[in-house]
């Protein structure tokens, strides 16, 4: 469960009815791969799991698996049991003894409670029925396996609101939270169900719903770094393929449109929407802010935005005419999904876009739209976010087509997103330059990032990008909101990142530049190329070409990324795996 290291990790191997093997530890996995391959563990079954902290700090004990009361069950899991307290208050009662401070541990003594207890007709239970009990009086999210030392050649696997999906070989089975895990190792999957329990044994896999196992998308080629140091580096050397992928075959320049094959059936449905919610969390979320400037300015439809985690507490004022939009490079995201079901339930018409075949975000929305960006395995999000600003601008040209866009209108701007993956690799080839700008500014420990309009969420991205894997402190704002307040914190220690492409909005940026440079701060500005008189004003410039101005958020986020990442470099941090991050947050 979980494919890569985050704080600790541990796996049980059974090899006939001997005790399992157990391994637990903190710290990084991938700090001790050679290490644990050679390791000599004999057996053909067992469990394994990546650590990221939500109950019980970083141990030992409260890295996964956990056991029972005799170390004979024992269970991986991800997501979050709420009631954990209840049940493990109930079952110390009965004499349960625990070892971690876990919400999963409370899962393994269940399982042991009911293997001990008889069923009704006084059965002993199965395994399989053991853990189907335990999970009736579970609250909460879970993707889980199970084994026990009594069936040591069989796993028990189960989910709800989690990810798992099963590997499918000839003569072996590989169970995961994520295809990017299975990738290298199977080309054929099945995706559990909510509420399904799946038994594993060597020679059968059985499930709830009965189907045949699908393709699994990505190549092994596709999940390996290559020749590059990080993933995150490939990922941005991407960013123009991501562009090239999210628009293929869905163009249409010469009626200035663009077609959908996922939304073919909803076209009258969208139609008749005249207000649209879009949400998504972290980088999603960004995207999700460009496309509203995109989509109120080009389609004429009123949006507004919320991060997930708020939206979903929110008293949602709907009609037949709204619309949502659920931005999510993974569709696993929970507090997105727990808006998606909260707006279905009003009968909102939900639209998906998202990066990941089969998740559980595109199988629960109405219609959607897959941005096609390829696995993204570095945590922080970049070509996925700019695969999901391109399915935006397309998007704006579908829903602004039904609408008033002219032909004019639409073939202009579908022709022009056309050419921004030549103009990302233009931006790409002068990546040295970057390089040697953050050797200039890799001693300051504050950044303000600047931008509007199109390139406000941008100034956001490239803050938070900055922040989640270099570690310094960053801030993105609005220009014209700087004045009111955060212009107190300029001085000569504490540059600004200008995004000033020129734009309708040029004008107002130079006026907010000037305010940082009269308090002594530094900025750098990313300006259009060809504007020399840029120079006069700031420290340093990064030119991006000429595009549209709704597309500048395709180019300016290129720099920024590269930005925080040759400056974590520079720092020496972990820039594929951050310290306290997680790629895909399944849990609230
Ligand atoms: C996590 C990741 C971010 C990502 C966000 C939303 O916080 O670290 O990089 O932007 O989740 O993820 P999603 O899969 O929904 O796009």
């Amino acid at each position: 469960m979980e494919y890569r290291g985050y704080d600790s990790y541990g796996f049980c191997v059974f090899n006939g009815d001997k005790s399992p093997f157990l391994h637990k530890k903190t710290g990084k996995i991938s700090d001790v791969e050679s290490e644990l391959s050679n390791l000599d563990v004999p057996g053909c079954a067992g469990l394994a799991h990546t650590r990221w902290a939500t109950t019980g700090g970083v141990t030992e004990e409260n890295a996964h698996p956990h056991f029972d009361c005799r170390k004979e069950i024992f269970v991986v899991h991800n997501g979050i049991i709420e009631n954990y307290r209840e049940l493990k208050e109930q079952l110390s009662q009965e004499g349960h003894k625990f070892s971690s401070e876990t919400d999963t541990e409370v899962i393994a003594h269940l399982v042991e409670k009911f293997l001990e207890n008889k069923n009704e007709d006084g059965q002993k239970r199965s395994l399989e029925e053991a853990v189907a009990e335990a999970l009736k009086l579970v609250k909460g999210t879970y993707g889980i396996l199970v084994m026990s030392k009594s069936e040591p050649q069989k796993i028990v696997a189960a989910r709800l609101s989690s990810p798992l999906l099963i590997g499918v070989n000839d003569d072996e089975y590989i169970i995961a939270s994520d295809p990017v895990a299975i990738a290298p190792y199977a080309k054929k999957i099945v995706n559990l169900d909510d509420y399904e329990i799946a038994v594993i044994t060597p020679d059968k896999l059985s499930l709830a719903r009965e189907r045949s196992a699908e393709d699994l998308e990505y190549t092994s080629q596709e999940v390996e770094r290559g020749d590059y140091d990080h993933f995150m580096l490939k990922e941005i050397m991407e960013e123009p393929e991501a562009v090239e992928n999210a628009i293929r075959g869905r163009l249409m320049p010469e009626v200035g449109s663009v077609k959908f094959g996922g939304l073919e059936n909803s076209a009258e449905k969208l139609r008749s929407l005249d207000r649209l919610l879009l949400i998504g969390c972290g980088t999603a979320h960004y995207a999700a802010m460009v496309g509203e400037y995109m989509l109120e300015e080009y389609a004429g439809i009123k949006c507004e935005t919320d991060v997930g985690s708020e939206f979903r507490y929110r008293k949602p004022i709907v009609d037949d005419k709204t619309g949502a939009i659920f931005i999510s490079q993974s569709g696993e995201t929970a507090d997105t999904l727990a808006c998606l079901r909260e707006l279905k339930q009003k009968g909102v018409t939900s639209i998906g876009i998202t990066n990941a075949i089969g998740s559980t975000q595109s199988r629960e929305t109405s219609t959607g739209i897959y941005t096609r960006s390829g696995p993204e395995i570095a945590v922080a999000s970049t070509k996925a976010f700019i695969g999901q600003v391109a399915t935006m601008a397309m998007l704006t040209v579908y829903l602004g087509r039904q609408r008033e866009m002219s032909l004019v209108t639409g073939s202009r701007i579908v022709s022009e997103l056309d050419r921004v993956p030549e103009l990302g690799r233009q931006i790409l080839a002068k990546r040295e330059e970057i390089k040697k700008l953050v050797e200039k500014y890799k001693g300051y420990r504050d950044f303000w990032y600047i931008g509007r309009k199109y390139n406000a969420p941008i100034a956001l991205e490239g803050a938070l990008k900055l922040k989640e894997i270099s570690y310094l402190h960053a801030e993105g704002v609005p220009g014209g909101e700087l004045k009111h307040g955060s212009l107190a914190l300029v001085d000569k220690d504490f540059p600004t990142i200008a995004i000033c492409p020129s734009d309708s909005v040029y004008e107002k940026m130079v006026s907010n530049i000037h305010e940082v440079k009269a308090r002594g701060g530094l900025v750098i500005a990313i300006a259009t190329q060809g504007n020399e008189d840029i120079k006069n004003i700031v420290d340093d410039v990064i030119y991006i070409p000429k595009t549209l101005e709704m597309l500048t958020p395709l180019l300016a986020a290129i720099p920024l990324h590269l930005f925080a990442y040759y400056m974590a470099i520079a720092l020496g941090r972990d820039v594929d795996r951050p310290r306290n991050l997680a790629k895909s947050v399944t849990v609230e």
